[in-house]
């Protein structure tokens, strides 16, 4: 049985056993799929596996995701063909919180622009007014999305001081009781919110929910956090709500056509830029790998993966 396993992968991959009949094929990134009888392919979210990219692929049973997103996979065209998906959540949900704390407090601390005027030889000393920032301590953390990671961030909010209401198209009532988190139209989210956290997965639903309109709603010096998907966001409407000083600063992980970041994104100060590391920690990435590769192997054979999008056949 042929497998696909992206070449980036690969470290991984040689402290892994492979089961006997299993034959694995490292597919570099950005070339073409070879046509072939692949039973499986572990990609990274940077492949795109739509309806012809699977016709290449007529004997595929699984594709096991390298990331807890799966929006690079067309899940409909999948399940037409009876194919599995399968993506790896939990194991990435700490580091990702982690990750967007650190954007909230360097975005609402300006930590890239105190460290840039360190760094370039310019800072004379101390001074009362520099830099000033916003405080996070009784202010609002608004939170898009409910599942595993916003659930992560949230957790750690009252450390700093910060309440949390969310949206999200499903409420949790039990989360609410537990947590003191509290439920909020889309609308009045993005008006009370002192920082907004972005954890929606990209689906046609969801793309662009952060366009214009919704920037024009959001709490003037507000922040903007996205550690989900760069689609979430219109990239363009967000460098004018930064530039005019609507919003205070923005702390970005990823960008709608990644690996392209928008010139006006990168010429303000007011943003923190980074290169969608969110569960880029040595402890989430082996926890991927060896949850995709279970994924694969279980399906391979005659199971259902651990953590499926759709089972498949
Ligand atoms: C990373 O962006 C992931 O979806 O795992």
């Amino acid at each position: 049985m042929k497998v696909l396993v992206a070449a980036p992968l690969e470290p991984f991959l040689r402290r892994t056993v492979v089961p006997p009949g299993i034959e694995v094929e490292l597919l570099a990134e950005g070339a073409a799929l070879p046509e072939g009888e692949y039973v499986g392919i572990v990609p990274l979210l940077t492949r795109r596996l739509g309806e012809a990219e699977l016709g290449r692929l007529p004997g595929l049973r699984i594709v096991a995701n390298f990331a807890v997103g799966f929006d690079n996979v067309d899940v409909a065209a999948a399940r037409a063909r009876g194919i599995a998906v399968s993506n790896t959540p939990g194991v990435l949900t700490e580091a990702t919180a982690e990750l967007t704390w650190a954007l909230i407090l360097a975005a609402a601390r300006r930590v890239p622009e105190g460290e840039a005027l360190v760094r370039g030889g310019e800072w004379t000393g101390w001074a009362p007014t520099q830099l000033l920032a916003m405080g996070l301590g009784g202010k609002v953390l608004g939170l898009l999305g409910a599942g595993r990671i916003a659930q992560a961030v949230a957790r750690r909010a009252p450390a700093f001081g910060l309440r949390v209401r969310y949206w999200s198209r499903t409420r949790r009532p039990a989360w609410e009781a537990e947590c003191g988190v509290e439920w909020r139209a889309l609308a009045a989210l993005l008006a009370e919110a002192d920082v907004l956290s972005l954890h929606l997965a990209l689906s046609p639903e969801t793309e662009r929910i952060i366009g214009r309109e919704a920037l024009a709603r959001m709490k003037a010096g507000a922040v903007l956090v996205n550690t989900a998907r760069g689609g979430l966001v219109d990239e363009e409407a967000l460098v004018a709500a930064l530039r005019s000083g609507r919003l205070r600063a923005a702390g970005l992980d990823v960008y709608a056509a990644e690996p392209l970041v928008p010139p006006g994104l990168r010429e303000l100060p007011n943003v923190v830029l980074l290169p969608h590391l969110g569960s880029a920690t040595e402890e989430a990435r082996q926890g991927m790998w060896d949850l995709a590769w279970q994924n694969l192997l279980r399906v391979l054979s005659g199971g259902e993966p651990l953590t499926p999008v759709i089972e498949g056949r």
